[in-house]
C-alpha cells in the first residue's frame, strides 16, 4: 500500500509540496499518493485576489487579505524560486517589485509547468484533522462543496500550509461602537480610492500600516495619521502624515491619543496584524505560535514536536517566502521519503529551543534577515533544492531598507541583481508614485 500524504492548502507553501513532490518524481522516485485539499476554486492562496470581503459563497470566510494596487513589498530577488527564475518565466529581466498579478503569474507559471494541478480537490475546505489512535492514522475530514457532501478519508502525514495572514488580529478601542464612519481591519482592505479625500488613522506599524496608508497617500487620501503601541516606523513621510501614539479612545470622529493629543477622522484601518489559526486541528496537533521567525512547537521550523508525522509550511514571519517555501517543503518531502530522519522528542525539543533564543538574541532587522537566510540555507543544504546564492538575496534584503530609509514613497523605483542568474533587474519604466495601472501588461512594457 502506498503511503497518502494530505496536503491542506494550495497556496505558495502548498504549491511547493506539490512540487517538490513531483520533482522527485520526475527524477524516478516512487512518491506516494497525494491529496490537496483548497477552499477555494483556484490555487495561489493569498494571491489569488478576490473583491469579496467576509464570508465567500459558500458561507467561509474570505481566505485573501490582498488588495487592489498591491505591489511586492520586499525585492523579488528576496523571493525568487531556485528552480524557475522571472526569467524563465517572463522570457526577460524585469523590474524589482511587481505589483500583485505579476507574482501570481509567476506563482502559477510554475506548478502549470510541472503538471500537478490534478493533485488539488478545489473547493474542499478541510472541516476536522483527527489522529486515529486505533491505527495511527490522520483522518481528514472535508467538505466537497461542489456535490455539497462530506469526504472522510485517512492519511500517514499532513502537511498545513493553509497560512497565516487571513484571520485578523482585531483589537477595540473605547468609543468604536459609536464612531461616526467605517471601521475595517486590513484583511478587508480592498481599494484605496475608496479613502479619497478622507482623514485616516491607521492603527499598527508593521507592513499592512506602511502599505496601505502609502496606497491611501497614492490615491489621494486627505492625511494619514498612524499609532503606535511599541514604536513608531521612523520613515520620512510626506507632510500629510504623521505618526502619533497609541489611540487611547474615540468620540464620534474624535481620535484621542495616549499623550492627550487628538485629530478628526473619518476611517479608522486596524493593521493590527492576523492569528494562527487553525480551527480544523484537533487540540493536540494545532500549532499555536506568535508570529516570529523561530515559531512555537516546530522542530527544524516544520515538523510538530509532538508528532513529527504532522508537518506545517511557512508558519514563520516572513523576510523569505517562496523559496523558504521551497527549502521547507523539499525537507518535508525527504522526510516522507525515509531521505531524512527525525530525531526524538527531546532532541526536537532542543532544536525548538535553540532557535528561539537565538532569535531572541538578534539586535536588528538585518540581524534577523540574515537569521532567515541561514535557515533557508540550512534546510535547503540537506536536499537536493537547487542551491543558490543566500548571500546575494541578503544582499538585495539590505539594499531594500536601506532605499526604504532613503525614500519610502521611492524605494520600489530601485532594482536588485538576482541570486539565481546574477542579472540585475531593469528600473521600471513609470516611478512608483505615478504608476496607477497594476496590471500585468502595464508593468511587463517596456520603457518608451
Ligand atoms: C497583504 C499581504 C501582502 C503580502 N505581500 C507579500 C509580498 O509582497 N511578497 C511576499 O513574498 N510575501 C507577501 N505576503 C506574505 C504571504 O504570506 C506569502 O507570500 C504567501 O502567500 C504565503 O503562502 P502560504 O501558502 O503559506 O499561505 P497562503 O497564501 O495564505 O495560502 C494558504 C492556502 O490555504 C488555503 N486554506 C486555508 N484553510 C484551508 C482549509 N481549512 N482547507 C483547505 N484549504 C485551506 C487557503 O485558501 C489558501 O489558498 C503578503 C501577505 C499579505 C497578508
Ligand atoms: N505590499 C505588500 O507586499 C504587503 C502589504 C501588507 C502586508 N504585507 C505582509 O503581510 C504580513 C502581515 O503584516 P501586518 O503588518 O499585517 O502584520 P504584523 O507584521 O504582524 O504587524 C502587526 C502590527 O500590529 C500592531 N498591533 C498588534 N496588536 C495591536 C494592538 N492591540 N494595538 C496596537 N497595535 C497592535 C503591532 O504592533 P507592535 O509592534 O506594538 O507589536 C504591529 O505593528 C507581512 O508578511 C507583510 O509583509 C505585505
Amino acid at each position: 500500500m502506498k503511503k497518502r500524504i494530505a496536503i491542506i492548502g494550495a497556496g505558495p507553501s502548498g504549491l511547493a509540496q506539490l512540487r517538490a513532490f513531483q520533482t522527485a518524481q520526475q527524477a524516478g522516485a516512487d512518491i506516494p499518493e497525494i491529496v490537496c485539499f483548497e477552499t477555494q476554486s483556484d490555487w495561489g492562496g493569498l494571491w489569488n485576489y478576490t473583491w469579496r470581503t467576509g464570508l465567500d459563497m459558500n458561507g467561509d470566510p474570505v481566505h485573501c487579505s490582498m488588495y487592489r494596487y498591491l505591489w511586492s513589498n520586499g525585492p523579488k530577488e528576496g523571493l525568487e524560486f531556485a528552480d524557475y527564475t522571472f526569467e524563465e518565466h517572463f522570457g526577460k529581466t524585469i523590474a524589482s517589485y511587481p505589483p500583485r498579478a505579476v507574482l501570481y503569474d509567476y506563482i502559477k507559471g510554475r506548478v502549470e509547468k510541472a503538471g500537478i494541478r490534478d493533485w488539488i480537490r478545489f473547493q474542499h475546505p478541510v472541516r476536522r484533522v483527527e489522529r486515529d489512535a486505533s491505527n495511527g492514522k490522520f483522518r481528514v475530514v472535508a467538505q466537497d462543496i461542489r456535490n455539497d457532501r462530506e469526504t472522510d478519508e485517512e492519511f500517514d502525514h499532513v502537511v498545513v500550509a493553509s497560512g497565516h495572514f487571513s484571520v485578523p488580529n482585531a483589537p477595540e478601542f473605547p468609543g468604536f461602537e459609536l464612531f461616526n464612519g467605517r471601521i475595517l481591519h486590513a484583511h478587508d482592505f480592498r481599494d484605496a480610492r475608496e479613502f479619497k479625500g478622507q482623514d485616516l488613522l491607521i492603527i499598527g506599524t508593521s507592513y499592512s500600516a506602511e502599505d496601505i496608508g502609502s496606497q491611501c497617500w497614492k490615491y489621494g487620501c486627505k492625511s494619514v495619521t498612524v499609532s503606535h503601541r511599541t514604536a513608531p516606523m521612523g520613515f520620512k513621510w510626506p507632510d500629510n502624515w504623521k505618526e502619533v501614539p497609541l489611540l487611547e479612545r474615540v468620540d464620534r470622529k474624535t481620535a484621542y491619543f495616549i499623550d492627550g493629543t487628538s485629530a478628526d477622522v473619518d476611517a479608522i484601518i486596524l493593521c493590527t496584524g492576523y492569528l494562527h489559526h487553525f480551527p480544523f486541528l484537533e487540540d493536540r496537533l494545532r500549532l499555536r505560535s506568535a508570529n516570529r521567525l523561530a515559531t512555537a512547537d516546530l522542530y527544524k521550523g516544520i515538523v510538530w514536536v509532538h508528532d513529527p508525522d504532522l508537518f506545517y509550511l511557512g508558519m514563520q514571519d516572513q523576510w523569505y517566502t517562496f523559496n523558504m517555501f521551497d527549502a521547507q517543503a523539499w525537507y518535508v518531502r525527504d522526510i516522507i521519503l525515509g531521505r531524512i530522519q527525525v530525531p526524538g522528542k527531546g532532541e526536537r525539543i532542543a532544536d525548538v529551543e535553540a532557535r528561539v533564543a537565538a532569535e531572541d538574541a538578534l539586535k536588528d532587522d538585518y540581524a534577523c534577515i540574515e537569521y532567515q537566510g541561514d535557515y533557508v540555507r540550512e534546510l535547503a543544504a540537506e536536499t537536493d533544492y537547487p542551491s543558490f546564492d543566500i548571500d546575494a538575496a541578503n544582499t538585495a534584503f539590505f539594499q531594500w531598507k536601506k532605499h526604504k530609509k532613503q525614500d519610502i514613497m521611492a524605494f520600489r523605483d530601485n532594482g536588485y541583481v538576482s541570486p539565481m542568474t546574477g542579472h540585475k533587474a531593469p528600473p521600471h519604466h513609470t516611478k512608483w508614485v505615478d504608476a496607477m495601472d497594476d496590471s500585468m501588461e502595464s508593468y511587463l512594457q517596456e520603457p518608451a
